[in-house]
């Protein structure tokens, strides 16, 4: 290796010797998961920590937003999708709503250029329609721009809700009964009808904060996924526990409920 030659105090400035990159060229690339979902969680709590308004949080979970997806692109990762707001979140203060929104669109913004630099495709999921218009302007921008891209998909998970999807997949399949008066309900036509058609299940789920919960998130999706939790609040988190995540994940057995056998 090039590295063992120079001096102690050069390594660290050699690309690839850095304490992620040791962490990174430990992952089998050829055992990659397809496509790792995440549920980012514990910005609020961030916040609170620092005596910061809740959005301040939000804020800087944009910044592990970036990592999060610039660690999978390097990686060689094919999807990510993030849950980014629930149908449940509309709860929450008008006014903490309205700041995620306006967030949501500074990030389509800012980061639209690197993104396509990339060669990211980005995509959402959810009832997008019931968006507010300038986000829906502005996602639908970033879409067109990119969807030609052929690297890494990040599916944002927007107004998502997985039992809504689930009623409104059921509510697709009425509807072309009573328009085809026959149709196979299996488990694949149920897939076809979920906002993530074309989409693989996840492999990895990962979820922040240590809440030990799914969430209403990719509940069929998930079926199989390897559960991954970490008690880093979601703005802490970094490209070295994505890459610690991913090789917890080829340390597991998948047996898919058989013997893992022959
Ligand atoms: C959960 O933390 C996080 C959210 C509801 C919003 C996620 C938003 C971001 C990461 C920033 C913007 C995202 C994109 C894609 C640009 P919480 O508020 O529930 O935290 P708590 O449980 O500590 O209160």
């Amino acid at each position: 290796m090039q590295t063992a030659i120079l001096p102690p105090v050069f390594r660290s400035k050699v690309i690839g010797a850095g304490p992620e990159n040791d962490l990174s060229s430990q992952i089998d690339r050829e055992r990659l998961p397809r496509h790792i979902a995440i549920i980012m969680d514990g910005n609020g709590r961030w916040a609170q920590r620092r005596k910061l308004p809740r959005i301040a949080g939000h804020r800087a979970g944009m910044r592990a937003v970036r990592q999060g997806i610039e660690a999978c692109s390097t990686l060689g990762i094919s999807f990510l999708t993030l849950y980014a707001f629930s149908v449940e979140n509309w709860k929450r203060p008008h006014s903490e709503v309205k700041l995620l929104m306006a967030l949501l669109r500074e990030y389509v913004k800012k980061e639209l250029e690197e993104l396509d630099r990339r060669k990211i495709r980005l995509a959402v999921i959810g009832r997008i329609r019931e968006l507010p218009l300038p986000v829906q302007r502005d996602l639908q921008a970033a879409i067109d721009r990119t969807r030609h891209n052929k690297g890494l998909q990040v599916t944002l998970a927007l107004n998502y809700g997985a039992r809504t999807e689930i009623v409104d997949a059921f509510r697709e399949i009425i509807k072309e009964l009573k328009e085809n008066g026959a149709l196979e309900v299996d488990e694949r036509a149920v897939s076809r009808r979920l906002y993530t058609q074309g989409i693989p299940d996840p492999d990895l789920l990962i979820r922040t904060s240590g809440e030990m919960r799914l969430s209403n998130f990719l509940l069929w999706q998930a079926a199989y996924a390897e559960i991954w939790i970490t008690d880093t609040l979601w703005p802490d988190f970094t490209r070295r526990d994505l890459f610690q995540a991913v090789l917890d994940f080829q340390k597991r057995e998948r047996r898919y409920g058989g013997l893992g056998i022959g």
